[in-house]
């Protein structure tokens, strides 16, 4: 059984990514066959200065590896190097209503901002879909705001189906897990890299503790009793802490004389503490870019490997007969 997942190099990995995404990654590829790409084509639809494009993709393939992806486990590859993955979107285009395209979620927040979005980011779901199609992917695990694309890119494989073959596609499974599908970020919304609310596990001391002395509380004076239960830092707090170390927190929440400062200098040691080893681990591995391209190589052969004999599948399937004239 194969689980697929990817992050778009849009900016620097925080800990809703880590929680959301990356951490199920992790645990899914010691029962199941990992195929962990960075979305690089994905990437493009935002018009990205193409020397960041290059250093975040960089960036999260070493993140990957620091948090815990084992290249001897999982296949880590870049999407833009399996460049089949295009014509699969191509072929899967013809099978596609251009009202199932209309309906996704990131099309329809462009157009209610009264922008008419490029044809990329229209079609964001249909390549997203051949990602997951191209390797015969079971499950894949994402965060919830990835939910419905999973769904278009089931209608994209029922039809695909029911034209050429009953049983062609594997219908892919979403893996969200309740319990960390949406990480606030330190303004209280979703934690995302657009909005400028993250908290980055492997930025430099400094900025990290920037970033956690920056969330929104409200103005209850540092002897007064607080509310633990509606406050941003004690909802972080949980994901890096004992459940003893959270009551403790919440009792002095309750006893007041104790301000969110306080609780944010505590959240901030959990999460240097927390992710300590992968930190580590990151700075050999951005030490050794050659260890790191051999890793990005041997992973890209590995999923070519599966890619183009499944492209040579389909196009016979649909009735393309290559190049036997
Ligand atoms: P961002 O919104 O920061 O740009 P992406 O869209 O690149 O993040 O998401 C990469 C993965 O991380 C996806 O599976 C997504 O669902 C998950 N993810 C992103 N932000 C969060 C969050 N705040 N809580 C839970 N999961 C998240
Ligand atoms: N759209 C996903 C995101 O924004 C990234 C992604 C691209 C992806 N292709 C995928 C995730 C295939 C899972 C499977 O986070």
């Amino acid at each position: 059984m194969r689980v697929l997942s990817g992050v778009k190099p849009t900016g620097t990995l925080h800990i809703g990514n880590y929680f959301g995404a990356i951490r199920q990654f992790v645990e899914l590829q010691q029962k199941y066959d990992g195929f962990y790409f960075v979305a690089d084509y994905h990437s493009l639809n935002s018009n990205p200065e193409s020397s960041k494009l290059t250093s975040f993709t960089k960036d999260i393939i070493i993140d990957y590896m620091a948090l815990g992806l084992d290249p001897d486990k999982s296949t880590i590859f870049l999407q833009s190097a399996v460049p089949e993955v295009l014509e699969l979107a191509f072929l899967l285009s013809n099978v596609t209503n251009m009202g199932l395209l209309m309906r996704a979620h990131s099309f329809k927040d462009q157009q209610a901002k009264g922008n008419l979005p490029n044809v990329g980011l229209f079609y964001y779901p249909l390549l997203m879909a051949a990602d997951i199609l191209l390797y015969d992917s079971n499950y894949v695990p994402v965060g919830k705001d990835q939910k419905q694309h999973l769904e278009i890119t089931r209608d994209i494989a029922i039809k695909f189906n029911e034209l050429y073959d009953d049983d062609f596609f594997i219908l892919p499974e979403p893996i969200i897990l309740e319990e960390v599908a949406l990480i606030p970020g330190t303004d209280g919304q979703k934690m995302s890299k657009s909005y400028g609310n993250t908290i980055e596990m492997f930025a430099p001391e400094k900025a990290l503790k920037k970033q956690i002395m920056g969330i929104v509380t409200d103005s209850t004076p540092l002897e007064e009793p607080k509310d633990p239960e509606t406050c941003n830092v004690v909802k972080l707090f949980k994901f890096f802490a004992s459940t003893s170390e959270v009551d403790d927190m919440k009792a002095k929440y309750r006893a007041g004389n104790y301000g969110y400062g306080h609780a944010k200098l505590e959240l901030f040691e959990a999460v240097k503490r927390y992710f300590d080893s992968a930190r580590k681990k990151r700075e050999d591995l951005a030490a050794d870019p050659a260890k790191v391209a051999e890793i990005l190589r041997r992973g890209s052969e590995k999923a070519r490997a599966v890619a183009i004999p499944k492209i040579q599948r389909i196009k016979k399937k649909m009735g393309l007969v290559g190049n036997i004239y």
